[in-house]
């Protein structure tokens, strides 16, 4: 039976589509059981609601992080999902909600991590002067970005780049390598010695 995603997400939902999108081409065997957002505005939002998908909001203004976190869980579990994926999520998930849900929570992050973790990634990796950035998708532990890495992609920092033009190319990676390591870790492939979800 194939493995049920849940993803979470506040704003654009790119990754959330290029994952859409491998299921529906058939190149990624899962099912995407929810999207939730946290934020009514999303476009991914309306992106989920508009291909049938089941599409959740859950306003989270306001909110204490752990009571809003217990919510998101009671969702989860509602839906049976086996692997959740942060595409985009902008809001710290507190540490009883990653413990609720150990190894089963991944995200992407646009950086070789560990290097730069936190905000605004790229302009780190500009300000830095390196010359290879790239994408990577790994669990969530309590740390910041700092869970067992699963899948990365490098790309090139070009003389003169700006923010958005390496901001794309990073991107463009991350929409292939977040369905490549979803595909790893539902297919029964061995992980760091986690075993499949
Ligand atoms: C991506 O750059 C991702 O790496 C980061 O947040 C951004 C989300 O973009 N975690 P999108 O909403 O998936 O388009």
């Amino acid at each position: 039976m194939s493995k049920r995603l849940g993803i979470l997400l506040s704003g654009r939902g790119s990754n959330f589509i290029a994952i859409a999108d491998s299921v529906a081409a058939g190149r990624l065997d899962v099912e995407i059981a929810v999207v939730i957002s946290n934020r009514a505005d999303a476009p991914g939002l309306l992106a989920a609601h508009s291909r049938g998908l089941n599409a959740v909001l859950l306003p989270s203004r306001g909110m204490e992080r752990e009571a809003y976190d217990r919510q998101l869980a009671a969702e989860i579990r509602k839906n049976n999902v086996d692997l959740i994926c942060l595409a985009g999520y902008l809001r710290l998930l507190s540490p009883w909600f990653i413990r609720e849900f150990p190894m089963r929570i991944l995200n992407i992050h646009p950086s070789l991590l560990p290097a730069f973790p936190g905000l605004d990634a790229q302009r780190q990796a500009l300000e830095h002067g390196v010359k290879f950035s790239g994408c990577t998708v790994h669990y969530v532990d309590e740390g910041l970005d700092s869970g067992p890495i699963i899948q990365q992609a490098v790309v090139p920092v070009l003389e003169g780049d700006t923010l958005e033009a390496l901001s794309a190319r990073i991107l463009r990676e991350e929409h292939r390598i977040y369905s490549e390591a979803i595909g790893l870790l539902t297919g029964g492939k061995r992980i760091l010695g986690s075993g499949s979800v």
